[in-house]
Protein backbone atom coordinates (compact mmCIF):
# COMPACT_ATOMS: atom_id res chain seq x y z
CA UNK A 1 0.00 0.00 0.00
CA UNK A 2 1.46 3.22 -1.22
CA UNK A 3 -1.41 5.57 -0.58
CA UNK A 4 -4.49 6.54 0.66
CA UNK A 5 -6.82 6.08 -2.15
CA UNK A 6 -10.24 4.41 -1.96
CA UNK A 7 -12.55 3.96 -4.59
CA UNK A 8 -16.16 2.81 -4.97
CA UNK A 9 -17.50 1.26 -7.50
CA UNK A 10 -21.52 -0.84 -8.72
CA UNK A 11 -23.48 -0.96 -11.23
CA UNK A 12 -26.95 1.55 -11.24
CA UNK A 13 -28.57 2.46 -7.73
CA UNK A 14 -25.81 0.02 -5.98
CA UNK A 15 -25.69 2.61 -2.84
CA UNK A 16 -21.89 3.08 -3.37
CA UNK A 17 -22.50 7.41 -3.35
CA UNK A 18 -24.04 6.96 -0.10
CA UNK A 19 -21.53 4.54 1.47
CA UNK A 20 -18.59 6.71 -0.25
CA UNK A 21 -20.57 9.90 1.70
CA UNK A 22 -19.96 7.94 5.08
CA UNK A 23 -16.36 6.93 4.89
CA UNK A 24 -15.90 10.20 4.16
CA UNK A 25 -17.80 11.36 7.04
CA UNK A 26 -16.47 8.78 9.39
CA UNK A 27 -12.63 9.52 8.19
CA UNK A 28 -13.01 13.49 9.09
CA UNK A 29 -14.95 12.96 12.19
CA UNK A 30 -11.90 11.43 13.21
CA UNK A 31 -9.24 14.32 12.57
CA UNK A 32 -8.12 12.26 9.31
CA UNK A 33 -7.63 14.12 6.10
CA UNK A 34 -9.72 13.22 3.84
CA UNK A 35 -11.33 14.63 -0.19
CA UNK A 36 -14.23 13.13 -1.32
CA UNK A 37 -14.59 13.25 -5.43
CA UNK A 38 -16.18 11.75 -7.67
CA UNK A 39 -16.31 10.15 -11.73
CA UNK A 40 -16.97 11.09 -14.44
CA UNK A 41 -15.93 14.71 -13.10
CA UNK A 42 -14.53 16.33 -9.67
CA UNK A 43 -12.97 19.26 -12.12
CA UNK A 44 -14.91 21.92 -13.86
CA UNK A 45 -13.38 20.61 -17.19
CA UNK A 46 -14.47 16.52 -15.98
CA UNK A 47 -18.21 17.92 -15.23
CA UNK A 48 -18.64 19.09 -18.46
CA UNK A 49 -17.44 16.02 -20.07
CA UNK A 50 -19.69 14.30 -17.34
CA UNK A 51 -22.52 16.19 -18.41
CA UNK A 52 -22.35 14.83 -22.26
CA UNK A 53 -21.62 11.54 -21.03
CA UNK A 54 -24.24 10.86 -18.78
CA UNK A 55 -27.57 13.18 -20.06
CA UNK A 56 -29.12 12.36 -23.11
CA UNK A 57 -29.62 9.03 -25.00
CA UNK A 58 -28.07 6.04 -25.30
CA UNK A 59 -27.49 6.13 -28.53
CA UNK A 60 -25.32 8.95 -27.98
CA UNK A 61 -22.30 7.97 -28.20
CA UNK A 62 -19.90 4.94 -30.00
CA UNK A 63 -18.89 2.90 -27.02
CA UNK A 64 -15.51 3.43 -28.62
CA UNK A 65 -15.85 7.78 -28.00
CA UNK A 66 -17.38 7.22 -24.91
CA UNK A 67 -14.58 5.59 -23.53
CA UNK A 68 -12.15 7.79 -24.60
CA UNK A 69 -14.37 10.75 -23.17
CA UNK A 70 -14.27 8.80 -19.94
CA UNK A 71 -10.48 9.09 -19.68
CA UNK A 72 -10.23 12.40 -21.11
CA UNK A 73 -12.29 12.94 -18.20
CA UNK A 74 -10.07 10.83 -15.57
CA UNK A 75 -6.83 12.67 -16.98
CA UNK A 76 -8.11 16.69 -15.69
CA UNK A 77 -9.03 14.75 -12.60
CA UNK A 78 -6.29 12.78 -11.41
CA UNK A 79 -3.66 15.63 -12.35
CA UNK A 80 -5.60 18.31 -10.80
CA UNK A 81 -7.06 16.50 -7.78
CA UNK A 82 -6.33 12.93 -7.38
CA UNK A 83 -2.62 12.93 -7.25
CA UNK A 84 -2.14 16.58 -5.49
CA UNK A 85 -4.27 14.81 -2.69
CA UNK A 86 -2.39 11.48 -2.50
CA UNK A 87 1.01 13.40 -2.72
CA UNK A 88 -0.37 15.51 0.07
CA UNK A 89 -0.58 12.24 2.74
CA UNK A 90 -4.64 12.76 2.13
CA UNK A 91 -7.25 10.11 1.93
CA UNK A 92 -8.70 9.98 -1.56
CA UNK A 93 -12.63 8.56 -1.29
CA UNK A 94 -13.17 8.60 -4.97
CA UNK A 95 -17.04 8.01 -6.20
CA UNK A 96 -15.81 5.28 -9.13
CA UNK A 97 -12.44 5.70 -10.76
CA UNK A 98 -10.97 3.28 -13.66
CA UNK A 99 -12.63 -0.11 -12.94
CA UNK A 100 -16.06 1.44 -14.31
CA UNK A 101 -14.41 2.22 -17.52
CA UNK A 102 -13.34 -1.49 -17.61
CA UNK A 103 -16.91 -2.82 -16.85
CA UNK A 104 -19.38 -0.54 -18.62
CA UNK A 105 -16.59 0.29 -21.57
CA UNK A 106 -14.28 -2.88 -21.82
CA UNK A 107 -16.65 -5.22 -20.73
CA UNK A 108 -20.36 -4.16 -21.13
CA UNK A 109 -19.62 -2.35 -24.19
CA UNK A 110 -17.27 -4.99 -25.60
CA UNK A 111 -14.57 -2.64 -26.62
CA UNK A 112 -12.34 -5.26 -24.53
CA UNK A 113 -10.71 -4.94 -21.10
CA UNK A 114 -7.16 -5.38 -22.61
CA UNK A 115 -7.98 -2.63 -24.73
CA UNK A 116 -8.72 -0.23 -21.80
CA UNK A 117 -5.46 -1.59 -20.11
CA UNK A 118 -3.61 -0.03 -22.70
CA UNK A 119 -5.00 3.28 -22.73
CA UNK A 120 -4.91 3.38 -18.91
CA UNK A 121 -1.12 2.83 -19.08
CA UNK A 122 -0.90 5.80 -21.50
CA UNK A 123 -3.60 8.45 -19.57
CA UNK A 124 -2.14 7.22 -15.49
CA UNK A 125 0.15 5.00 -15.99
CA UNK A 126 0.72 2.65 -12.58
CA UNK A 127 -1.75 4.53 -10.14
CA UNK A 128 -3.81 2.24 -8.57
CA UNK A 129 -6.24 2.77 -5.20
CA UNK A 130 -5.31 0.90 -2.40
CA UNK A 131 -8.83 -0.22 -1.90
CA UNK A 132 -11.53 -0.68 -4.02
CA UNK A 133 -15.19 -1.86 -2.58
CA UNK A 134 -17.61 -3.07 -5.27
CA UNK A 135 -21.28 -2.42 -4.31
CA UNK A 136 -22.68 -5.84 -5.94
CA UNK A 137 -26.31 -5.72 -6.17
CA UNK A 138 -29.43 -7.37 -8.38
CA UNK A 139 -29.54 -4.90 -11.18
CA UNK A 140 -33.30 -5.35 -11.44
CA UNK A 141 -33.40 -3.76 -7.69
CA UNK A 142 -30.95 -1.50 -8.71
CA UNK A 143 -32.41 0.03 -11.14
CA UNK A 144 -35.82 0.17 -8.96
CA UNK A 145 -34.14 2.80 -7.06
CA UNK A 146 -32.27 4.88 -9.72
CA UNK A 147 -35.70 5.38 -11.28
CA UNK A 148 -37.22 7.62 -8.35
CA UNK A 149 -34.34 9.69 -9.04
CA UNK A 150 -35.08 13.06 -11.79
CA UNK A 151 -31.60 14.12 -12.07
CA UNK A 152 -31.48 13.54 -16.01
CA UNK A 153 -28.05 12.01 -15.36
CA UNK A 154 -29.85 8.28 -16.55
CA UNK A 155 -28.36 8.09 -19.90
CA UNK A 156 -26.93 4.66 -18.76
CA UNK A 157 -30.01 3.41 -16.69
CA UNK A 158 -31.09 3.22 -20.00
CA UNK A 159 -29.43 0.57 -21.85
CA UNK A 160 -30.84 -2.55 -21.85
CA UNK A 161 -31.40 -5.11 -18.75
CA UNK A 162 -28.72 -7.54 -20.69
CA UNK A 163 -26.41 -4.67 -20.39
CA UNK A 164 -26.84 -4.32 -16.60
CA UNK A 165 -26.41 -8.03 -16.21
CA UNK A 166 -23.05 -7.90 -18.11
CA UNK A 167 -21.94 -5.38 -15.88
CA UNK A 168 -22.55 -7.14 -12.86
CA UNK A 169 -20.45 -9.98 -13.95
CA UNK A 170 -17.71 -7.69 -15.27
CA UNK A 171 -17.61 -6.49 -11.34
CA UNK A 172 -17.22 -9.35 -9.77
CA UNK A 173 -14.95 -10.42 -12.78
CA UNK A 174 -12.74 -7.18 -11.80
CA UNK A 175 -12.74 -8.26 -7.92
CA UNK A 176 -10.67 -11.86 -9.48
CA UNK A 177 -8.53 -10.05 -10.77
CA UNK A 178 -7.25 -7.69 -8.75
CA UNK A 179 -8.26 -9.54 -5.41
CA UNK A 180 -5.96 -8.01 -3.07
CA UNK A 181 -7.62 -4.36 -3.31
CA UNK A 182 -10.82 -5.20 -4.16
CA UNK A 183 -13.71 -6.30 -1.69
CA UNK A 184 -17.08 -7.28 -3.06
CA UNK A 185 -19.87 -5.93 -0.54
CA UNK A 186 -23.81 -7.24 -0.56
CA UNK A 187 -25.82 -4.36 -2.01
CA UNK A 188 -29.02 -5.44 -0.41
CA UNK A 189 -27.69 -5.13 3.33
CA UNK A 190 -29.18 -1.89 4.89
CA UNK A 191 -27.18 1.23 5.16
CA UNK A 192 -26.17 1.32 8.19
CA UNK A 193 -24.49 -2.41 8.17
CA UNK A 194 -22.90 -1.81 4.72
CA UNK A 195 -21.50 1.19 6.38
CA UNK A 196 -20.01 -0.71 9.38
CA UNK A 197 -18.20 -3.28 7.09
CA UNK A 198 -16.78 -0.62 5.09
CA UNK A 199 -15.42 1.40 8.01
CA UNK A 200 -14.02 -2.18 9.42
CA UNK A 201 -12.44 -3.16 6.27
CA UNK A 202 -10.97 0.61 5.79
CA UNK A 203 -9.53 0.40 9.46
CA UNK A 204 -7.96 -3.08 9.07
CA UNK A 205 -6.52 -1.93 5.69
CA UNK A 206 -4.57 1.43 7.05
CA UNK A 207 -3.81 0.51 10.55
CA UNK A 208 -6.35 3.04 11.85
CA UNK A 209 -6.81 2.61 14.97
P1 LIG B 1 -23.05 7.90 -11.13
O1 LIG B 1 -22.21 9.01 -10.65
O2 LIG B 1 -24.46 8.01 -10.74
O3 LIG B 1 -22.49 6.56 -10.82
O4 LIG B 1 -23.11 8.05 -12.73
C1 LIG B 1 -22.01 7.93 -13.54
C2 LIG B 1 -22.39 7.12 -14.76
O5 LIG B 1 -21.28 7.06 -15.65
C3 LIG B 1 -22.74 5.67 -14.42
O6 LIG B 1 -23.89 5.30 -15.16
C4 LIG B 1 -21.56 4.88 -14.91
C5 LIG B 1 -20.95 5.73 -15.99
N1 LIG B 1 -19.49 5.58 -16.12
C6 LIG B 1 -18.97 4.84 -17.16
O7 LIG B 1 -19.72 4.30 -17.98
N2 LIG B 1 -17.62 4.73 -17.28
C7 LIG B 1 -16.74 5.34 -16.42
O8 LIG B 1 -15.52 5.22 -16.56
C8 LIG B 1 -17.31 6.11 -15.33
C9 LIG B 1 -16.38 6.78 -14.36
C10 LIG B 1 -18.68 6.19 -15.22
Amino acid sequence: MDNFFITFEGGEGSGKSTQATKLYNYLIENNLKAIKTREPGGTPSAEILRDILIKGKPERWKPLSEALLMWAARYEHVKEIILPAIDSGKFVICDRFYDSTYAYQGIAHKIGIEKMQSIKKIVIGDLEPSLTFILDIDPKEGLKRTRLRKDGEDRFENFNIQFHKDLREAYLKLADMFPSRCEIISGSLSVDEISKLIIAKTKERFNIP
